[in-house]
This record gives C-alpha cells, sequence and structure tokens, in this order.
C-alpha cells in the first residue's frame, strides 16, 4: 500500500521506522515534507506544503496515494483530512470538526462534561479579571491554559501568582481556562479510533519539563518510557470504558466522528483518573517508545482505523522489553532558538544494538547534518530492563555532539530505581 505520512519531526520518524519494522516496505512510504535525518529511511519531499488541504489533496492523488498518515496537530486543525477523505484517500486524523478536541480546550471541556469524563474543574476566561477571580478561588498552584495551540508552551503551573497572571496576559486574546491543580503522575495513553470503536496502543510517560526533577519550564516533551509497570491492574480498560469510549460516542453524536489517535493525557490523582488534556494525533516523544515496543503491522492497525474496520481486527501485540527515549534539544530550547549547527555522531548512536535515533528537526549541507529547531532528536533504547534501556540511551546520547546542547538525565530514572 503506498503511504504517505505528513510531518517533519521525531514523531514521523518514529512512524515510518515502525511501520517498516512491522512489514511496510520503505520504498511504499512517502514523507513530506520530512527532514533530513528521516530520509535516511524514506523519501521525502520538502516541497509539499501540509497546512493547505487542497494542495496535499492533489498531492495524493496525483501520487496515488492509498493511506494518508497526519502526524501533527497543525494540518489536522487546518481541515487537511476533510478533501482528502472526500477524494476516497484513507486517512488516518480526524476531521477538522473532530480536531477541535485539541485545537480548542473549551471545546474538549465541553466534550467531556456532556460525556461524563472525568477532568479537572475549570473557568474559561475572557478578561484578566476573569482570571483573577479564578486563580483566587482554585488557590495555588495555579494553572493557566492558552484556549487554542500552542507548541506545548500555552500552560504554565506555578505559585507565584504574577506568573500566573502575565502568562494569562500573553494568551488572553485568544481566551484562557484557568484549572484546578490536579496532583499525581501523568499517564499519556493512545487510543486507535474508527469513528465508533477504540483500541488502546500502550501506557507511556513524558517529561515535560526542561530540566532533571521537573524542574525549569514545559516543553513539547524531553524523553519518554514504555511501559508503566507501576499501573494499577485494570488501568487501561478503565480509561477505555471511562475515557475513550465516551468521548468518542458524543463526538459522533455530535456528527463529528474521530478517525485518527485518540491521546488521553491524564494525572492519576488520589480521587481517580483525570483528564488534563486530549490530543488529536500521536505525542511526541511517547510515539517513539510505544511504537518501538509494537510487534503488530502498523499499517494494518491505522489502515483499519482509517477505514472504519477497527472491530475486524485483534489487538495489537507489544514487546514485553521496555523501551526509554531521551530528547536531545538545542541550545536555549524552549526559551529562545539557536543558530543551525552541525550534528556528530548520530551514525556512531545507531550502531549501538537495540538503539534508534528518530530526527526531529535536521537540515543537510555538504554531507552534513544541521540542527534546525528546538528539540533536534530523541535518541531511543529498547531492552529487556529499565536499567538496560536507560544505559544504552545514555550512550548512544554521549556520542552525539551538538554545541550547547542539553538532554535530561533522570528519564526512566524512577522507575529504573524500583526494579
Ligand atoms: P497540557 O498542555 O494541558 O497537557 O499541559 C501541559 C502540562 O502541564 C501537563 O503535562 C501537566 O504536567 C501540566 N498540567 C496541565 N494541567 C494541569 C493540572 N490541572 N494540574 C496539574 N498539572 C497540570
Ligand atoms: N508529548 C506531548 C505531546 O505530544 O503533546
Amino acid at each position: 500500500m503506498k503511504i504517505l505520512v505528513l510531518g517533519s519531526g521525531a514523531r514521523e520518524h518514529a512512524i515510518v521506522k515502525a511501520l517498516v519494522r512491522t512489514g511496510t516496505s520503505r520504498a511504499n512510504i512517502l514523507v513530506a515534507p520530512g527532514n533530513a535525518g528521516i530520509a535516511k529511511d524514506a523519501v521525502c519531499d520538502p516541497s509539499l506544503n501540509m497546512l493547505e488541504p487542497a494542495e496535499v489533496t492533489a498531492y495524493a492523488l496525483a501520487g496515488g496515494f492509498e493511506l494518508v498518515i497526519v502526524g501533527p496537530e497543525a494540518p489536522l486543525i487546518a481541515g487537511v483530512a476533510d478533501p482528502l477523505r472526500a477524494a476516497g484517500i484513507a486517512v488516518f486524523g480526524p476531521s477538522k470538526p473532530a480536531a477541535q478536541l485539541e485545537g480548542s480546550k473549551s471545546f474538549a471541556k465541553e466534550v467531556m462534561a456532556a460525556a461524563g469524563v472525568p477532568t479537572g474543574m475549570a473557568h474559561e476566561c475572557a478578561t484578566i479579571e476573569e482570571v483573577e477571580r479564578a486563580i483566587d478561588q482554585f488557590g495555588a498552584p495555579y494553572v493557566v491554559k492558552a484556549d487554542g495551540l500552542a507548541a506545548g508552551k500555552g500552560v504554565i503551573v506555578t505559585s507565584d501568582r504574577a506568573a500566573a497572571l502575565e502568562h494569562a496576559e500573553k494568551f488572553i486574546h485568544q481566551g484562557v481556562l484557568v484549572e484546578e491543580f490536579l496532583d499525581g503522575q501523568e499517564v499519556s495513553l493512545f487510543f486507535l479510533s474508527d469513528g465508533k470503536t477504540v483500541m488502546p496502543l500502550t501506557p507511556a510517560q513524558d517529561f515535560k519539563r526542561a530540566l532533571n526533577h521537573d524542574q525549569g519550564p514545559n516543553t513539547g516533551g524531553m524523553g519518554s518510557y514504555s511501559p508503566l509497570n507501576w499501573l494499577p491492574e485494570g488501568f487501561v480498560a478503565e480509561v477505555q470504558s471511562t475515557v475513550a469510549e465516551p468521548t468518542i460516542r458524543e463526538l459522533d453524536r455530535l456528527g463529528a466522528p474521530f478517525v485518527g489517535l485518540l491521546y488521553c493525557g491524564l494525572i492519576v490523582t488520589a480521587r481517580g483518573i483525570r483528564v488534563i488534556e486530549f490530543n488529536a494525533r500521536f505525542g511526541d516523544p511517547e510515539t517513539q517508545v510505544v511504537l518501538r515496543r509494537l510487534n503488530s503491522s502498523l499499517e494494518a492497525l491505522l489502515h483499519k482505523s482509517a477505514t472504519g474496520h477497527l472491530d475486524s481486527i485483534i489487538e495489537p501485540e507489544f514487546s514485553d522489553h521496555v523501551a526509554v527515549a531521551v530528547v536531545l534539544a538545542s541550545e536555549g530550547y524552549p526559551d529562545t532558538s539557536a543558530p543551525d549547527r552541525a550534528i556528530h555522531g548520530i551514525e556512531e548512536a545507531e550502531a549501538i544494538e537495540d538503539v534508534e535515533v528518530c530526527v526531529a528537526a535536521a537540515r543537510e549541507q555538504a554531507g552534513e547534518l544541521y540542527a534546525n529547531g528546538g528539540r533536534v532528536l530523541s535518541v531511543v533504547a529498547i531492552a529487556k530492563t529499565f536499567h538496560h534501556a536507560r544505559k544504552l540511551a545514555y550512550k548512544a546520547i554521549e556520542s552525539i555532539s551538538l554545541e550547547g546542547s542539553h538532554y535530561r538525565t533522570d528519564i526512566a530514572k524512577k522507575v529504573d530505581d524500583h526494579e
């Protein structure tokens, strides 16, 4: 089957690697726009503007693609899935209205309220005075969220009232949500959905803060691991029945069936599971560890989801090995951007057995890769134990050099300590 993957990050690189690992021929995959790192694994076409639905549709028709996998949220929210689907092409990724589950936090809250899905209490605010009232009602720590997309930078969790208000000022033009603080472990759980039926993948944990010990600002994600052996028995089934299924049913009822990946961002509180966010696509860097453990055909799973046939497929199988991903970020990330700089040592890192490098932001010049973004790559290692997987991942990342770059050294450390 000819497959077009839209996107240019480490997540899309992980999707390509997982497709190939689970049986898809490399020759059948094209990534647009892709990046210089992904281009080592599949043909990339940087000329396509994935944010132009009509252009993408014409491109997919002309290229004879039978399945389009949409990686990031921006093209989904721009409505890329709709004309593709109307043209008869199978698309793994929700329609423009269904993608509002990620595109608008207030829409997500309305869906959850209607579907009875457990989530934090929140106030929608249109003025700073409303924000002040709401944060004083909930008390510290304060949680303030931009209503629309903000590339992982729209949320602040702080006990500093002035900082909370300053953050609200920045986003108040698009609307702000003030939410009660939820205390507990975070879990990312992905569900495939064909609009009616959902199927869980395997839980992962993301490390959102920039620095060790969960210090520093929120980022797009600095590392991840899977599985989460500390979760209570029945956790996945509970999230399926109390979160994923009612949400998918409610979207279907609203006439916006959700076909694609439902990303449930959860906090396990003392009072039970709460949703902190939905995304309408695979998470990054969780995808790197979740798909690294997948043994079943990714192509079949995504195609069955895209064509409404999830109920005809058996549940995906995951390796009982564990996976750890560590993100290498450019100097200054997430606050400022660094100039493009040469990356060395990716081949040495990939030469380590059971290590793979997913490239997020790189261009090629005269045979050399140059980092051209905040999160540059993820190193992904798989092993029998977290202890071993961490050793491999950190050995690999140490062999890569990029001036000024940084990474967290405590990814999956707690689970390693408890092994
Ligand atoms: P979001 O973009 O909504 O996932 O928020 C980004 C990060 O902020 C989450 O991964 C959490 O670490 C944190 N966060 C969001 N909402 C809350 C909340 N209500 N209570 C505590 N932490 C939160
Ligand atoms: N890792 C968080 C996200 O993909 O949104």
